[in-house]
């Protein structure tokens, strides 16, 4: 029995990677390498001590795609591949309209055509976009207010009509809060392209002396120290949560949203001032103005996941400051 992980390359992808193998399933990994280098993939082998195919195949080139349904023996997909970047989504919107969304209908179509209908998909808390309801649980309305965000609820939308078209599909849409750290080994991590956009990636790099200081985008939102406040996932938990939504889609039938998330939110200086303890750095900062678009809170009601998965977050935040670190030290150091 394989798994067919798309974007496995990437940052959750690899992590997820490392999960399924240490749990012995066969994996095939395909990615095109646009935002992510075959290092992860060497690392996810040399973490595991296991061997598996990677394919470097871009999702929309639907013959290779089949090709590699025909060769291989798949079971169930878990989808990642995809681009993520708020910002990019608003400048180059066809782009990502293109990449997310056909590439999730040429991947379901390939499913359809192989018989292959247990799938674990990618979404994203931000297709509840400007929530104002605490914690945000799975019945929480959605909205979007970007076009990445917007690829994201279309592709949950059309995985609920494929569903409706055929009950034998079953579906895990896996909204994630936000995502950090790297894996304990310090192998793999996030590897982001230019200056990052995310405030841990960034906070790392101003504690490794890359970059000056971090720009705190508002100081004067309804919070407990006026900055932003998120749910920040170890990203091993993350990965976790797939094997979880994995067993479920695998053991039944139907489509279900699950937040995945700890249900504890730190504020921007919180996140700081651990990230200061974790590293032994001082941090420098200053306020800016808000970032358009942002919101002041956001963090998940994960009891659905614990209740219908048997999944809940393990790890704790200064674990996760100290997973970034020795991640971001590791590259720093020519690891890379
Ligand atoms: P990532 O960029 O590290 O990984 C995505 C991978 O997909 C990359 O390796 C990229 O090369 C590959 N890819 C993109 N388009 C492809 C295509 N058409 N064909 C083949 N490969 C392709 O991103 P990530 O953080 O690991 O995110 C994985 C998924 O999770 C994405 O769908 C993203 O939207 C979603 N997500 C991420 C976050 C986050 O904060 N990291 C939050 C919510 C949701
Ligand atoms: N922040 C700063 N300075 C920075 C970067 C971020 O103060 O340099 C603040 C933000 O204002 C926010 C918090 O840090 O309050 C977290 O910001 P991130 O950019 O790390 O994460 P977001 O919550 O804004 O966005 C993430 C993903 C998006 C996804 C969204 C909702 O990056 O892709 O969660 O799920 F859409």
């Amino acid at each position: 029995m394989a798994i067919l992980v798309t974007g496995g390359a990437g940052y959750i992808g690899s992590h997820t990677c490392v999960e399924l193998l240490n749990n012995d399933y066969d994996i095939v990994v395909l990615d095109k390498l646009s935002n992510s280098k075959i290092d992860s993939v060497n690392r996810v082998k040399e973490i595991t001590g296991k061997d598996f195919i990677f394919e470097q195949v871009d999702l929309l080139e639907k013959k290779k795609l089949e090709k590699i349904f025909t060769e291989q023996k798949i079971d169930a997909v878990v989808h990642f591949a995809g681009l993520k970047a708020v910002g990019e989504s608003v400048e180059k919107p066809l782009v990502y309209y293109r990449n997310n969304v056909i590439g999730a209908i040429v991947l379901c179509e390939v499913m359809k055509n192989f018989g292959v209908k247990k799938l674990v998909a990618s979404s994203s808390a931000t297709v509840y976009g400007t929530a104002e309801q605490m914690p945000i649980s799975e019945d929480t309305p959605l909205g979007v207010t970007n076009p990445y965000g917007r690829t994201k609820l279309m592709v949950e939308e059309i995985l609920r009509d494929l569903y409706v078209s055929d009950n034998a599909w079953s579906i895990a849409l896996l909204r994630y809060f936000n995502p950090a750290g790297a894996h304990e080994s310090g192998l793999i991590g996030e590897d982001p392209n230019g200056i990052p956009t995310n405030l841990i990636p960034y906070i790392t790099q101003v504690a490794i002396g890359k970059l000056k200081e971090v720009s705190i985008f508002g100081n004067d939102y309804p919070t407990k120290d006026g900055t932003g406040i998120r749910d920040y996932i170890h990203i091993t938990d993350l990965a976790k949560g797939h094997l979880k939504a994995l067993d479920k889609v695998i053991g039944s039938s139907g489509i279900e949203a699950y937040n995945l998330g700890t249900g504890k939110g730190y504020s921007v200086q919180e996140v700081i001032a651990a990230f200061e303890k974790a590293s032994g750095k001082k941090i420098p900062y200053k306020m800016v103005n808000r970032r358009p678009g942002d919101i002041a809170v956001s963090y998940a009601d994960p009891a659905k996941a614990k209740r219908e998965l048997g999944w809940e977050a393990e790890k704790d935040f200064d674990e996760m400051c100290r997973d970034a670190w020795k991640w971001q030290r590791n590259k720093m150091n020519g690891f890379y």
